[in-house]
């Protein structure tokens, strides 16, 4: 028998792609998988097809192309206030996703101590511990998703070398508060640790909340690796463009972990997510507004039909208790049969723990177009 990595060959297929699989063969609307199924700005998808054809198709700058760098640094500034060189501080990825798994092959040594927060997003334990890391769990649950200071505060020791916060959080759909990011600036700097924040859900956040980054608090711009995603701000999650801002003393090794994974991103995307993240207010607001409609929209429906919905304060998902549709059942199960039976198909919120998730949960995309989430909930009634 050859042998190769466990942390990979063990891993069973994901729930996510077993319900989707589900969800095809039973012809359900699929609002387990999060994404949008509308496509983001036409004008950018223009600009993307034109640049193709009219721009350089070879290997741009290893960092990025100049345009896009200059637009992540001036976005920083016009949101939060954060000053960034866009030359030494800023680095385009194929996708947050790349960018994380970057940070941890760069920043990681065997040994090291990572403190995270369940639910979790699903790639975070994987590419912790190929990176020789080992996770230190913080558990929210729902439905208030409070975080405890004692158990924050248990969970870093002298081998604490990171914290990697999803901030909005992806499923809670929690923002986390300026107190709660004090707390954890406060034990970071205690331990003399690195933050990695994923903040792909920064712009998607509601109720006129505004998303602070960690990288703001005092003490902190000198050790927070900050991570957005084109796929969330501008609806387009099938390009994959992600960007990391940092410090140079952290840029470098992320950069040069980039540099051996990927390398660079189709230079016509990176064009074109420059003019994107440059639009004006209006289409920021015009994103977390739309959103925050069918957050209400959806949220209702499930409401009226026996689901006691989890306050939603960011990100596209909803989590939902079934407890009150008169079963016991596992989430895992419920999921399974709600795909086969009303055709809806939604993920298992335990899914997101790595031991024994909250059983009464599921999570639900609403980043769809309102015709397919009141057919979703018109299902979900004649399936009660
Ligand atoms: C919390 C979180 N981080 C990262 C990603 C991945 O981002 P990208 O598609 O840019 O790799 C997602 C996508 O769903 C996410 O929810």
């Amino acid at each position: 028998m050859i042998s190769t990595n466990p942390v990979y060959t063990g891993l069973e297929t994901t729930i996510f792609e077993t319900m989707s699989r589900l969800a095809r063969q039973y012809d359900a609307i699929n609002l387990g998988q999060g994404f949008p199924d509308m496509d983001g700005p036409e004008e950018i998808r223009r600009l993307a097809a034109e640049a193709l054809l009219t721009r350089s198709n070879q290997y741009p700058p290893m960092l990025g192309l100049p345009e896009l760098r200059q637009a992540v640094a001036e976005t920083a500034s016009r949101f939060y206030g954060l000053e960034v060189d866009w030359q030494s501080e800023v680095l385009v990825t194929s996708g947050a996703t790349e960018a994380l798994s970057d940070c941890m092959a760069a920043l990681l040594q065997p040994g090291d101590e990572v403190v995270v927060f369940e639910p979790l997003y699903d790639c975070y334990l994987p590419l912790i511990r190929r990176a020789g890391g080992i996770p230190r769990f913080v558990r929210l649950e729902p439905p208030h998703w409070q975080l405890d200071e004692a158990a924050l505060r248990a969970a870093f020791s002298p081998r604490t070398k990171a914290v990697l916060l999803n901030n909005p959080l992806n499923p809670a759909t929690k923002v986390f508060s300026e107190a709660e990011l004090s707390q954890l600036a406060r034990l970071i700097i205690e331990h003399d640790a690195i933050a990695i924040c994923d903040e792909v859900y920064e712009h998607i956040v509601f109720d006129g909340r505004r998303h602070l980054p960690l990288i703001m608090l005092p003490g902190m711009r000198e050790r927070t690796v900050r991570i957005g995603s084109a796929g969330k701000t501008l609806s387009l999650t099938g390009w994959k463009v992600g960007y990391v801002t940092a410090t140079p003393a952290l840029l470098d090794p992320i950069a040069k972990a980039h540099q051996f994974t990927t390398f660079t991103t189709p230079p016509n995307l990176q064009y074109a997510v420059a003019h994107g993240l440059s639009a004006g207010d209006s289409y920021y607001r015009g994103l977390a507004d739309e959103l925050q409609r069918k957050r209400d929209r959806f949220s209702a429906g499930l409401a009226g039909l026996g689901f006691r919905v989890s306050p939603v304060a960011g990100t596209y998902f909803i989590v939902a208790d079934f407890s009150g549709r008169d079963t016991d059942e596992a989430d895992v199960d419920y999921c399974r049969r709600m795909t086969v039976e009303a055709r809806v198909t939604a993920v298992p919120l335990s899914a997101f723990y790595e031991a024994e998730g909250p059983r009464r949960f599921v999570r639900f995309c609403f980043s769809k177009r309102d015709e397919v989430l009141d057919e979703a909930l018109s299902r979900l009634a004649a399936w009660r």
